[in-house]
């Protein structure tokens, strides 16, 4: 209730209003604030005895999660919250995505809210600091794979640097995984961001198959005994058939789990108030994928024992059980955090778990 209050009723309307309604100077200064939160013990223990109230943990692909909602990949790109996000609730965080090489990203303006829809629309383009530089911050937070500095578990997205030709991307990835496996309790695999150009087609078949098997390869030599696992990331707009060949190739591949599903090139679920700022180019999120998200998680945990970690329109708890209704072994949110902050986190940790969600095989697996 005081999250509610607090988030929603007060500090959202102040955000949304700062700067002139620049969005991405308000993610770059609230970040800045959670990087700050991070460097304060007591302040981080006066958080997570407001908000980290974990009350489902649950075992994915050999990691152990205190809970069943994470952060979202995107939203901490280069790590700086890194000792944050167990504070403010989250179960785990996913930093990046994050490129072999530094980059700026696209020029701006590339962030847009859509209030009105509860959608957020970006063409950030992989703004980050390079894989080097989030390696480095995490050895300097004395994170470790599996060491629970930081409380929560930690996934490492990465993608391609956008200099870097498509046929030479598998080593780009590799060259980001090498650097940051020690550091990761998994990795995520972006091939599914709409923003930076022809990544999306490393989700087809042939490309997938070589990308994956190559990253997985790489995992069982860096750490024989216990390699790091791989996750995949897809697009909501892949049709059925290219859903179940990206599926077979993480099957066949070794990939541990898929996170279904990124933003949606998609332009539907829109209010008209926000129809000027929805032509803008770029990825939609929030309540405008909602439904889609829904249906691509559906579609792959009914056809697989890989764990399905659900996100996309994650915009209350009922969006979250939903999720979990269908199959997700895990939740993650973005869109949802900036409408609701730390309330709806709170929420979705409280939500009850479906009686048989998963099959233990998926659950453990
Ligand atoms: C501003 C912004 C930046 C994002 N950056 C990334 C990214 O770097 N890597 C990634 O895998 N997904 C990225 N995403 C996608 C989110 O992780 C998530 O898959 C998507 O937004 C759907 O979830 P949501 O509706 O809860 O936002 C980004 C989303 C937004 C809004």
């Amino acid at each position: 209730m005081i999250l509610d209050l607090g988030y929603r009723r007060v500090l959202r309307p102040l955000l949304f209003r700062a700067y002139d309604g620049d969005a991405e100077r308000v993610h770059d200064q609230t970040l800045r604030a959670i990087a700050r939160l991070g460097e304060s013990a007591p302040a981080l223990r006066a958080t997570a005895a407001l908000c980290a109230r974990h009350h489902h943990p649950r075992t994915v692909a050999g990691i152990a999660f205190p809970g069943l909602v994470g952060l979202a990949a995107g939203m901490d790109k280069n790590g700086v919250g890194v000792r944050a996000w167990g504070s403010l609730g989250f179960g785990h965080a996913e930093l990046g995505t994050v490129t072999a090489q530094p980059q700026p990203g696209n020029p701006r303006p590339r962030l847009f809210r859509l209030p009105a829809s509860g959608g957020v629309l970006n063409r950030m383009g992989f703004n980050n600091a390079g894989a080097e530089a989030l390696a480095d911050r995490l050895a300097a937070a004395g994170v470790r794979r599996g060491n629970r500095a930081v409380g929560i578990p930690l996934g490492v997205s990465i993608g391609k640097t956008k200099t870097v030709p498509l046929a030479e991307a598998t080593g780009d990835y590799l060259s980001s995984l090498r650097r940051l496996a020690p550091y990761a309790d998994y990795v995520a695999v972006n091939v599914s961001s709409p923003n930076t150009p022809g990544l999306r087609s490393l989700q087809d078949g042939d490309t997938l198959r070589e990308l994956v098997a190559a990253l997985v390869a790489e995992t069982r030599l860096l750490d024989p005994d216990d390699p790091v696992p791989v996750f995949v990331k897809v697009a909501p707009d892949l049709a059925e058939s290219a859903l179940e060949e990206a599926l077979a190739v993480c099957e066949s591949g070794g990939a541990r789990g898929i996170i279904a599903t990124n933003t949606t090139l998609g332009r539907d679920g829109l209010a008209a108030a926000d129809a000027a700022r929805a032509a803008e180019a770029g990825g939609l999120s929030g309540s405008p994928l909602t439904r889609r998200a829904r249906q691509v998680v559906a579609f792959l945990a009914a056809r697989t024992e890989l764990p399905v970690i659900g996100v996309g329109g994650i915009m209350t708890a009922a969006d979250g059980q939903a999720l979990l209704d269908v199959g997700a072994a895990l939740l993650q949110v973005y869109t949802g955090y900036i409408f609701g902050g730390p309330a709806l986190v709170a929420e979705l940790n409280r939500l009850p778990v479906p009686a048989d969600p998963t099959s233990p095989s998926r659950s453990t697996a």
